[in-house]
């Protein structure tokens, strides 16, 4: 049976279903951890309270293939999803869960990312304690400046805004490089930092800290990308991608730069327009280390989203909340 959809702004079905994720009021708890993978959250779910025969845990996949896991640690309510990959499926999973959730809400995001640059390493747990920049692919850069650059590069050379031959770089924020006295587009824009919720980043590196030990864990800032491939600074052949000197440019930018995936921007941005509604932070396993090339062997892996899975568990049944109602309290029950 196909579900008929109400309100172009904001789609609900007959039930109050949420469009893509598919749940209602009284589904989902107020503590959410965010994962990447439909497998992930099926792991980490044995890590909940044990379910009795009166109080099964809740389980419901979506059309669109989101799974929402939810139960209790430690007692507390708390709601497991899967959010798969990127920036735009982070929206859904924030805003259609926050307008099905009564109160306020905590939000941990447990991913995988790249490790950036040391004291990051391969395995460890990244905390984006410092928040989240954003890194976009620019395409007016290739509509305007494709061709463009070795004609300005002669006819300024040699250049007199310390721009070095008048290669582009990608650092600061505008999204527009100089040539000389000329000026367009860059390849890739970068944001400001948006800031994780300090006491939940705060109670999470403690936990991550007891679980894998504190030089396993490395707190600092955070960028997400639009691709896992050119805006991340990987490499290739096949596309124009200009990308080559991009980790370095925000290595030399942001000497706090610890992690590069593509959900914690959308999660802290969302959560900081929330009206205060949302407490949320990021941590990834430092899957693939950009500066060496290595990437983890998958049999640790597992071992490590358990960790992780442990200590964001932990944080968020513990972080303190206002609210919900008593009321909400009660149907989560
Ligand atoms: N996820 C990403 O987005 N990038 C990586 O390098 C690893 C995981």
């Amino acid at each position: 049976h196909k579900p008929t959809y109400k309100n172009a702004n904001f789609p609900t079905d007959g039930e109050g279903r949420t469009y893509h994720l598919g749940t209602k009021e009284g589904e989902v708890a107020p503590r959410i951890l965010s994962v990447g993978s439909v497998s992930r959250a099926l792991l980490l779910s044995k890590l909940l309270d044990p379910p009795t025969p009166g109080r099964p845990l809740f389980q419901r996949t979506s059309s669109r293939g989101f799974l929402t896991i939810t139960g209790r640690y430690d007692g507390e309510p708390v709601s497991i999803v899967s959010t798969h990959m990127g920036q735009p499926n982070m929206d859904f999973v924030v805003r259609e869960n926050r307008a099905i959730v009564r109160g306020q809400m905590a939000i941990v995001r447990l991913g995988t990312c790249g490790a950036v640059q040391r004291p990051a390493k391969l395995g460890d747990l990244l905390i984006a304690a410092h928040g989240s920049i954003a890194i976009r692919r620019n395409p007016d850069y290739w509509t305007l400046m494709d061709g463009r650059e070795s004609l300005l590069r002669a006819s300024n050379s040699p250049t007199r805004n310390g721009t070095a031959n008048g290669t582009t770089t990608t650092n600061g924020n505008s999204g527009a490089a100089t040539y000389g006295g000329f000026s367009g587009p860059k390849p890739y824009m970068t944001s400001l930092p948006v800031p994780a919720n300090p006491q939940l980043a705060a109670l999470l590196a403690a936990e991550a800290a007891q679980v894998v030990g504190p030089d396993r864990v490395v707190e600092g800032l955070n960028a997400s990308a639009d691709s896992f491939y050119s805006s991340q600074g990987r490499t290739g052949s096949d596309f124009d991608d200009r990308n080559e000197g991009l980790l370095a440019d925000l290595v030399a930018a942001h000497p706090d730069l610890v992690s590069l995936e593509m959900e914690t921007f959308q999660l802290l941005d969302l959560a900081r327009c929330s009206k205060g509604s949302i407490k949320a932070i990021g941590m990834c396993v430092a899957l693939a280390e950009r500066y060496s090339n290595a990437f983890l062997e998958y049999h640790k892996l597992e071992e490590l989203e358990i960790s992780g899975g442990n200590a964001a568990l932990r944080a968020l049944a513990h972080v303190s909340l206002d609210g919900p109602s008593e009321a909400e309290a009660e149907t989560l029950k």
